[in-house]
């Protein structure tokens, strides 16, 4: 397959505004002393709200290869919805990723799958490629075995995929998240084979093909490549060692 894998940082609410920056510069001097060939592995990272425009504003003075994604964005375009941020306000710093039904949006913010369906909407009217996350609690493993639910999550704010539209899925079981405890490269295989499955019956068998499907959970520099050897896994969504430029670095160069 010809799916270009894909390594996406997202930084949750941490590091502040100095450290942001500070990171970015190294990040990006590292991936460059090492001759890390962005056409082979897309490395992508996922600021705060309020540190987007600065690293883009890096990103674009020093012609850097990261693409810039956000954490969230609004379900609405524009209008009285007070702390919320539109997909054209991202669109306009030159986002390119949004994150969409993160399971802390899920849990700490009630996000159903109504809502996280919108959201895709959302970020394809603006132009913006919707990296969706699905994913089961330990609860929901034991009672419904591994990929009903994120199937169902998956089906419920994918009805249709408009043609052209570009979307990223990642799964990333909820007990893996943060824990240390990471699922299995087969866990992963088995769940992410299961949503292509799905994938083409909601946007037919091209699209499926071309979608990459990114395994997410205590992703880490010595597992990476032992999750990207599986048919189905295009790449990862890295919370905890995305915050480390060492470790993310050699994430992203986990071919080498
Ligand atoms: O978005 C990232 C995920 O929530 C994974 O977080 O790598 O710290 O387990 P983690």
């Amino acid at each position: 397959t010809a799916r270009r894998p894909f390594i996406a940082g997202n930084w949750k609410m941490n590091l502040d505004h100095l450290q942001s920056i500070a990171f970015v510069q190294k990040l990006a001097w590292s991936l460059k002393d090492a001759k890390h060939d962005f056409g082979k592995v897309e490395a992508a990272i996922f600021p705060p709200f309020t540190d987007l425009r600065s690293v883009q504003t890096l990103i674009d003075a020093d012609k850097l290869d990261l693409e810039l994604g956000a954490q969230d964005l609004s379900d609405n375009d524009s209008g009285a919805y007070t702390g919320d941020i539109s997909g054209a306000f991202l669109a306009r710093l030159d986002v390119k990723y949004v994150i969409v039904g993160h399971s802390e949006r899920r849990t700490i913010h009630g996000e159903t799958d109504e809502v996280v369906g919108a959201k895709v909407a959302a970020a394809h009217r603006h132009g913006l490629v919707p990296v969706l996350c699905v994913g089961e609690t330990a609860e929901d493993l034991e009672k419904h075995g591994p990929s009903a639910v994120p199937v169902a999550q998956l089906r419920a704010a994918l009805t249709t995929l408009p043609a052209g539209a570009e979307i990223v899925v990642a799964y990333e079981p909820v007990w893996a998240i943060g824990s240390g405890q990471a699922a299995t490269p087969d866990q992963a295989e088995q769940v992410c084979a299961a949503l292509r499955d799905a994938l083409v019956e909601i946007a037919g068998a091209d699209s499926a093909a071309a979608t990459r499907i990114l395994y997410g959970g205590s992703v880490k520099a010595n597992n990476i490549a032992s999750f990207l050897r599986e048919p189905n896994v295009d790449g990862a969504l890295v919370g905890g060692a995305s915050l480390d430029i060492t470790e993310f670095a050699s994430i992203v160069r986990y071919q080498n």
